[in-house]
């Protein structure tokens, strides 16, 4: 029997993986530039650090955690999502007793099992940033710039930024309050599931598929910030507004995790259907300290990799220059070292070069040259290698001849016929 790609996961291949590439690449230099750090992370963690950091409520966890135990029967679960591990790293590195303050950004595979459905896997991508240690509003503007660089910088246009406040200990629970209250009023309306949340989690009733369109009338957090809330709100709106920074206030956006305070943002593009959310993120004043550390402010983002690259149709993603491919055919089982040379010369000197296997005939390597896309051929011939030459062909050119040239003048060929770019 044939195996597949389990359900909701796939292989990232050719076009995709070039633009994951090409997005990584992006990513590093705009967050390097801004005093980011790379962390790889571990892809499993133990279960508990998601419970403890997500919220035992969330549906990311109650319903999505991929868990296992390992030989000695630890609970163990494959990450989420990478906040958690990067706060378990802070504290694990003691960074939290160097001033506090320390910025990450990390890459990879994230895993949750949720429906497949276009734009929504299994096992997806993040681009992460998170920001230890400052209180200020700037450091949630800087993260909002940040990602709106990456996003904008990869080619998507047609982006909408939301924003909203959470508020924090002191004023959170006062609107919870008044949101159980408008709730339970029409607990008979509600599905199966925010009937369970009215008890658990509130908030989530608002972000809900089926209640939370009907839910817009509800109470908002932005109706019972505290003053340090409003305070740092306003901050941030006159920030972004001073560096001309679109976006929409969005009164009732809630988040699918549970550590967040004060300012939460989602990226939404045009053109991708329900799962339109290329990147979220917000402050997280609390975890750190809920970790076991101390009270440490934080805030963060992470990009949904597959979405954004899903984002741009095919010909708009911006092609890098790929160099040059040669293809060096070898005629003859006596030149297959000579052959092999050239190629790692011509490798060494930046050309993409590719090596026909000298078992196969020399028109069975041509058509392997002509499929693979080669703008150029060296033949590598055991009677012109003892003459002390190979031959060239243009390939980008209806019938270009073939033409005999010594192997030391070959770069010389290359470059003036192809060019260097
Ligand atoms: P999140 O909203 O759960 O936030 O995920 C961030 C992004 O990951 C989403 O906007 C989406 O683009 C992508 N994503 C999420 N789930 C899937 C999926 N099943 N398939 C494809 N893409 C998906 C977080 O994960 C937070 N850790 C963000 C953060 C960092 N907040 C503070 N720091």
């Amino acid at each position: 029997m044939r195996l597949n790609a389990p359900r909701g996961t796939r292989d990232i291949i050719e076009g995709e993986a070039q633009a994951f590439s090409r997005l990584e690449t992006l990513a590093r230099g705009v967050f390097i530039q801004s005093g980011f750090e790379e962390i790889r992370l571990p892809t499993f963690e133990s279960e508990d650090l998601f419970r403890r950091a997500v919220g035992d409520t969330t549906d990311i966890v109650e319903k999505e955690l991929y868990t296992f135990q390992d030989r000695g029967g630890r609970p163990l679960a494959l990450r989420p999502e990478g906040t958690a591990g990067v706060v378990r790293a802070y504290l694990e590195h003691h960074w939290d007793q160097s001033g506090g303050a320390k910025k990450l950004f990390y890459m990879g595979p994230m895993f949750r099992a949720e429906r497949p459905q276009a734009g929504r896997y299994r096992e997806f991508w993040q681009i992460g940033a998170e920001y230890f240690g400052s209180p200020t509003p700037e450091a949630d503007a800087e993260l909002l710039l940040l990602a709106r660089e990456v996003l904008t910088g990869f080619g998507l246009s047609s982006l909408k930024i939301s924003l909203n406040s959470l508020g924090c200990a002191d004023c959170r629970p006062a609107f919870q309050q008044a949101l159980i209250t408008y709730l339970s009023e029409r607990r008979s309306t509600l599905c199966e599931d925010c009937q369970r949340r009215l008890e658990k989690n509130p908030l989530r009733c608002l972000d809900c598929k089926i209640d939370g369109p009907a839910l817009q009338q509800a109470p908002s957090p932005a109706d019972h910030l505290c003053e340090t809330c409003r305070r740092h709100d306003q901050e941030l709106d006159g920030l972004l507004r001073g560096v001309d920074f679109p976006f929409e206030r969005q009164p009732r956006l809630v988040r699918g995790l549970d550590y967040y305070t004060r300012t939460v943002f989602e990226i939404t593009s045009q053109g991708l259907g329900s799962q339109d959310a290329v990147a979220a993120g917000g402050r997280y004043d609390r975890l750190v300290h809920q970790m076991g550390g101390p009270d440490q402010p934080a805030v963060g983002f992470a990009l949904g990799m597959d979405r954004v690259v899903r984002a741009l149709s095919g010909d708009t993603v911006p092609r890098a220059q790929e160099p040059k491919k040669i293809f060096v055919a070898v005629a003859g089982e006596s030149v297959g070292g000579p052959a092999f040379q050239l190629m790692t010369r011509l490798r060494q000197s930046g050309w993409r070069v590719e090596l026909g296997a000298r078992t196969r005939s020399l028109k069975s390597q041509l058509r392997a040259a002509d499929a693979w896309g080669a703008k150029a051929l060296v033949i590598v011939g055991e009677s012109e290698w003892a003459a002390g030459q190979v031959a060239v062909k243009d390939l980008r050119t209806q019938g270009a001849q073939q033409q005999a040239i010594a192997p030391d003048t070959l770069e010389h060929w290359l470059t003036t016929t192809l060019g260097r770019d």
